[in-house]
């Protein structure tokens, strides 16, 4: 697939600088004769598996409904009006993470999963709006899209998912296969399957700072430092035992106010926070795990590649890899940057990583973080 078709022939720059969490973008064949990667059967056999999130909306007499998986049984095929969401389908698909990976002109940070949806006849999630940007691609069948920048948000109460209120659709559009829309974050949208369909959407994350500020705050209660415990040699009688007194007061907020935290403390946060496999993540180790020096031979020989389920990134002197975070050398840094970025490493640059940096991939290697070859 040529780059030019992606973006309907903008440029990434282009497209960041003019579409990107401004408006939504209809790209008709963004990806010319597409075919869907995934078959109906092997959607819904990953829909039944433990470790892959999914979800069933339905609609049974004028009612919404919403199951969570892992699903044995979905309703019949034809069954009208029924959605089924396939979550991070990119971890357990080469094909899904080879098209999620064509996004990679966005940071990996801000790249979420690859969700797919099968539906039926007249089958949708309803009208919403979402907190993230997302690109919809039609992979199969037809999906009618309504859209409004309406600023109206409010939603329907006590429903089993976020519907919109008042829904006024201000464009819409038939999408077939290939056709790709683009929404920013808070965009209302509804996509109405026209006969069975299968939707991707490329989704994207962006915390909270709500959120980041409790991380936050977890991940520095572990490198705190206050020695010391409150003293009062100097305390006077009070008649006025239950009042805290200014002594104490000044005292603690004179400790508390040490708390301090640097450059490198949010980078190590940031890194650790945004490389953090999802909870349903699990690796798979190597069956065979091969020795220290087993390993440095092969790896030398033929390199090594990121497991699809690891998320490596780096910023400065540090490396951040599934949640955890190294500080290297200059050399090695730059050949682990290159890893993170181009998701593998060929023999030449392992031969010339420290023999400290072979044992770190060694290690990774038995996580089942990184394959050989
Ligand atoms: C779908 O694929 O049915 C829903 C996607 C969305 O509206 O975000
Ligand atoms: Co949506």
């Amino acid at each position: 697939m040529k780059k030019s078709t992606l973006l309907g022939g903008l440029s990434p720059q282009r497209f960041l600088q003019d579409y990107w969490q401004k408006k939504p973008l209809l790209i008709r064949q963004a990806f010319p004769a597409f075919e869907p990667l995934i078959e109906r059967d092997a959607l819904f056999n990953l829909a039944s598996e433990d470790d892959v999130e999914s979800r069933l909306i339905s609609i049974v007499d004028n009612q919404w409904h919403l199951q969570n998986g892992p699903f044995d049984r979905l309703p019949k095929l034809k069954q009208k009006a029924w959605t089924l969401l396939v979550q991070g389908v990119n971890l357990h698909s080469e094909s899904a993470n080879a098209l999620l990976n064509q996004f990679r002109f966005i940071p990996d940070a801000r790249l979420d999963d690859l969700m797919i949806s099968y539906a039926t006849d007249n089958g949708g999630v309803g009208p919403h709006f979402d907190s993230y940007d997302v690109f919809l691609l039609q992979a199969h069948g037809k999906r009618q899209w309504k859209i409004s920048a309406q600023d109206d948000l409010s939603l329907i109460n006590d429903l089993p998912l976020k519907i919109l209120k008042n829904f006024q659709p201000e464009q819409e559009f038939i999408l077939e296969p290939g056709d790709m829309l683009y929404l920013p974050p808070q965009y209302a949208h509804d996509g109405v399957a026209i006969g069975e369909c299968m939707t991707y959407s490329i989704g994207f994350r962006a915390p909270s700072y709500q959120e980041l500020g409790e991380a936050f705050l977890q991940f520095m209660a572990d490198s705190i430092d206050l020695p010391g415990r409150y003293t009062d040699p100097d305390l006077k009688a009070t008649n006025r035992p239950a009042e805290i007194s200014n002594l104490m007061f000044d005292k603690v907020a004179a400790e508390l106010a040490k708390v301090e935290f640097t450059d490198d403390d949010v980078r190590i946060f940031l890194g650790e926070y945004l490389s953090e496999p999802k909870a349903n993540v699990f690796f798979d180790p190597p069956s065979q795990p091969m020795s220290l020096a087993a390993f440095k031979k092969v790896a030398s020989k033929n390199g090594v590649v990121l497991s699809r389920k690891t998320r490596m990134l780096y910023r400065g002197k540090f490396v951040f890899i599934n949640g955890e975070s190294l500080v290297t050398d200059k050399n090695d840094k730059t050949l682990l940057a290159a890893l993170a970025d181009e998701r593998r490493l060929n023999g030449p640059a392992i031969r010339a990583l420290s023999p400290d940096a072979i044992e770190t991939l060694h290690a990774w290697h038995e996580d089942g973080w990184i394959l050989v070859g």
